[in-house]
């Protein structure tokens, strides 16, 4: 039920000759402090049209409604106040949460529509980034998000496996490489070699001729350059996936930017085809004035491809192969205004789904004030942040509840739940720093403490086995039970809000409001009391764990039963 029509509709008859139903929907407003009611009506609005004061408008408005259909209507100075009645509310609320299960708040708006979301995009033989790992964690919960509005989203990882260092990479493992290192570490290694590659070419600059002539062999299919940079690939994709299996992120496709090599011509075709192609000193671009953007570069004047000519045979290969209802890239805000060339340059193209081509950028993320970035051709590696998490989860659970069961498990919910969720929790523009102490407290916005608002809800669940709860007809006149269920009323507009902004952030919040909204409930009220309200109270209880556990997965965060 739509309350806030409810309120329109109460308020029509009373105004029919002065707005329409939809004008006073428009108007009306949600308090903030639920003691000024549920809903209100700004009765100033009307006060040039009536000539009187905003008091008197309230006053009389109040007058001549049906107001039989809520708890009270109140006049407070120039608004009019509505306050639901909270009994039916109660049930019909808990009745679509408990009916529905997880499936509560699902919408069809994206009727089942295609969208891949270009996500993680790591570069091969390179270290996985913090930027990478936000895109990975933002990129996942916006797959969620977007099935939660009825979408088919496609996570794709667009890795960097293509250009010329390739070519660099290849020579100087053949000089200086060693098969033993790469497998045991190989990203560490492959990028010493990367490293060493540019400090030696100062003086032997023969080397880069060298490279030139790999990437050129590699170009050309040969095996052994084929071979090299076919292993250089499965080595780095295994430490990636180690990373990606800890933060339980899973990818649809892999297709990265060699995936595109052999449907690179016909783009180039069809951008000359379409007079779009411009020379400019020996290279072709394609001029951008009309977008006030610099041209972009397309192909080099050796016939070179580019990072972007590889990006538009993947726009348009996720075009004729999707046919998407949108195309997300969740990229870093420093290639902000290369995804404007790139969206300009398939508007030209007249591609359909150049119209709805979000770039999803997002701030930079430091580490306890450290930058996660390579550190002598070392980083302080993801992996290591994220077992720290779980060692501290493992030893807060050690003081909390030494009993548990499975320990280890939880521990990994808990740690890498709160790395999660504290990036999550962020407005995704926003730059953080990230604080491993703070995110795995269990008091404050935290991942752990919506956790365990789940698993609170979860134990007083098992202590009620015995209760049948009612899915119809749960009526709680409770007043301190009632931010806790306009909270639950509120899930099915976050999640459509939540995708508007594609801001995990919306949920993240949404998931602390909740979880403080219960526990302050379960602080005051006597949950377990054998009363005739006791099954309602269960069927509230039982309405939260659904709600925040349905929440946290919606983040990519677990939540256990227990912790
Ligand atoms: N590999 C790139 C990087 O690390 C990110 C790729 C983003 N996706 C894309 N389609 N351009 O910067």
């Amino acid at each position: 039920m739509d309350y806030k029509k409810m309120v329109a509709e109460t308020l029509a008859p009373a105004l029919t000759d002065v707005l329409s139903a939809e004008e006073i929907y428009q108007k009306i407003e949600r308090p903030k402090d639920t003691a000024k009611g549920d809903y209100a009506f700004p009765a100033f609005t009307l006060a040039k049209i009536f000539k009187k004061a905003p008091q008197q408008i309230a006053a009389d408005l109040a007058e001549k409604i049906d107001a039989s259909k809520f708890d009270k209507v109140e006049v407070a100075g120039p608004y009019l106040n509505f306050f639901l009645d909270k009994a039916a509310f109660s049930a019909e609320i808990l009745g679509n949460v408990l009916t529905q299960g997880a499936d509560y708040g699902q919408n069809q708006n994206g009727n089942g529509g295609n969208v891949p979301i270009d996500m993680s995009s790591p570069n091969i033989a390179k270290p996985i980034s913090m930027g990478h790992l936000r895109s990975t964690v933002i990129g996942n919960s916006i797959a969620e998000i977007l099935k939660k509005n009825g979408y088919k989203p496609i996570k794709d990882n667009h890795l960097g496996d293509w250009g010329t260092q390739f070519g660099k990479l290849i020579t100087a493992y053949l000089k200086w490489g060693n098969e033993e290192d790469v497998k045991k570490d190989p990203i560490s290694y492959l990028v010493q070699y990367y490293v060493k590659f540019h400090k030696e070419d100062v003086e032997h600059p023969e080397l880069d001729d060298e490279a030139r002539e790999w990437f050129k062999k590699l170009e050309d299919g040969d095996q052994q350059a084929h071979e090299l940079w076919s292993w250089f690939r499965d080595e780095s994709l295994k430490a990636f996936n180690a990373i990606y299996d800890k933060l339980g992120v899973k990818f649809d496709t892999y297709n990265g930017e060699a995936f595109y090599n052999d449907k690179m011509q016909a783009v180039i075709d069809e951008l000359k085809d379409k007079g779009l192609l411009k020379e400019s000193q020996g290279a072709q671009v394609v001029n951008l004035d009309k977008y006030d953007l610099n041209p972009a570069l397309i192909l080099k004047s050796d016939g070179a491809s580019l990072y972007i000519t590889r990006d538009i045979a993947t726009a348009v290969y996720r075009e004729n192969t999707y046919h998407p209802a949108m195309n997300l890239y969740v990229v870093g805000s420093e290639q902000m205004y290369y995804f404007k060339q790139l969206k300009a340059v398939l508007t030209e193209m007249g591609l359909p789904s150049a119209k709805d081509l979000h770039h999803i950028p997002f701030g930079l993320i430091t580490v306890n004030g450290k930058k996660l970035s390579t550190r002598s051709g070392r980083i302080i590696l993801l992996d290591e942040v994220l077992d720290d998490a779980i060692e501290m989860a493992q030893k807060q659970i050690a003081a909390k509840n030494p009993d548990l069961a499975n320990k280890d498990q939880v521990a990994k919910q808990v740690g890498v739940g709160a790395i999660i969720f504290g990036d999550l929790k962020n407005e995704r523009m926003n730059s953080i720093d990230f604080n491993l102490e703070e995110q795995l407290k269990f008091e404050g916005e935290t991942g752990p403490y919506v956790q365990y608002a789940h698993a609170r809800a979860e134990s007083i669940l098992r202590k009620a086995s015995d209760v049948e709860v009612p899915t119809a007809d749960a009526k709680i006149s409770d007043p301190e039970a009632w931010d806790t269920i306009k909270a639950l009323a509120d899930f099915p507009d976050t999640v459509v809000e939540a995708l508007k902004e594609f801001e995990p952030s919306d949920i993240a919040k949404y998931s602390i409001r909740l979880a403080k909204s219960f526990n302050k409930y379960y602080a005051h009220s006597k949950i377990l009391a054998d009363d005739a309200e006791k099954p309602a109270r269960i069927a509230l209880v039982k309405s939260v764990s659904t709600v925040l556990k349905e929440s946290l997965r919606l983040l990519g965060v677990e939540a256990p039963d227990e912790m």
